[in-house]
């Protein structure tokens, strides 16, 4: 059966490590996903947007996470991600998600606990956890599209007051980094960070992980970070295998042949995102 999020981010928090939450879009990344983290040991949230559940089907994405769940002998999470939605969380709950981000980040302070603690009212009467995020990311991922100006930073106190009023289970925190790739290397408030963490005491969550370097990651997970979240660069080299593949194979059309350069590129960064989120051996 899948796993829920909650006592595993909990041990990555009490131990210092972070667990990756990797954005899935079909069958293909889903198993990506699952063999290399069968292969290194650890836990791992696979994790779908409203996009991906609009492309694939709800149905269909819990039912092969379940089925991985079977096959693999480690900890799978089904987990939705930046939902706005209140019906579409309802219907990841009913078709089995075992973890679920509401993002109404972008509402107001006020309008952000009400929606937060309706969504965690409805989740844990089914033993699902729930993320949440405070300040707002920037970047773009599938419809949710923030410039740089409208990016907001956490603030330590008013997170302490959230986490406090809405009993959410993890806390997606803004403290520079931003979905999709970044012109330069992203310029991490490292201070909040520590702040935040002296302050909460649940696991934070790092999205806009892709493109940030590898020494960055790691002292956001020193400093706290228990789950980085990673689609872009993921989706960089699953598509660059399969364009490398057709440059000397323009008449292959067998999807087994053509998808493989891609699952392999996408495994090996998966191997390395593990490695550096140090979930390695942790179950
Ligand atoms: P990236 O676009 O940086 O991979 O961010 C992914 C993310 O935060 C998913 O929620
Ligand atoms: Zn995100
Ligand atoms: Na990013």
């Amino acid at each position: 059966a899948l796993a829920t999020s909650k006592k595993y981010l909990i041990d990555a928090q009490k131990n210092k490590y972070a667990i990756c939450g990797f954005n899935i879009h079909n069958l293909e990344t889903l198993k990506a996903a699952v063999s290399v983290a069968e292969e290194k040991k650890s836990p791992v949230i696979l994790q779908a947007t409203p996009g991906t559940i609009k492309f694939a089907g709800v149905n269909y994405l819990a039912n092969m996470a379940k089925t991985a769940s079977d096959e693999y002998n480690i900890p799978i999470v089904m987990h939705l991600d930046h939902c706005e939605d209140f019906d579409m969380i309802i219907q990841c709950l009913r078709a089995g998600f075992t973890s679920i981000m509401v993002d109404s980040s972008k509402l107001d302070l006020k309008e952000n606990i009400n929606m937060v603690k309706k969504v965690v009212e409805a989740a844990h009467a089914v033993g699902v956890p729930v993320e949440a995020e405070l300040g707002v990311i920037g970047g773009t991922e599938d419809d949710l599209i923030v410039d740089e100006k409208s990016a907001v930073y956490t603030d330590p106190e008013a997170a302490v007051d959230f986490v406090d009023k809405t009993k959410v289970d993890s806390l997606a925190i803004a403290i520079g980094t931003a979905h999709g790739v970044y012109k330069g290397d992203p310029k991490l408030d490292f201070e909040r960070l520590k702040k935040i963490r002296s302050m909460v005491d649940i696991p934070l969550v790092l999205h806009g992980a892709s493109g940030v370097p590898d020494e960055s990651i790691k002292k956001c997970i020193e400093f706290g970070i228990n789950k980085i979240n990673i689609a872009t660069e993921l989706k960089i080299p699953f598509s660059n295998g399969i364009k490398e593949f057709f440059k000397d194979s323009s008449n292959e059309n067998d999807p087994r042949k053509f998808l493989k350069p891609g699952i392999k590129m996408m495994k090996d960064v998966i191997r390395q995102k593990i490695d550096l989120a140090g979930s390695a051996n942790k179950v």
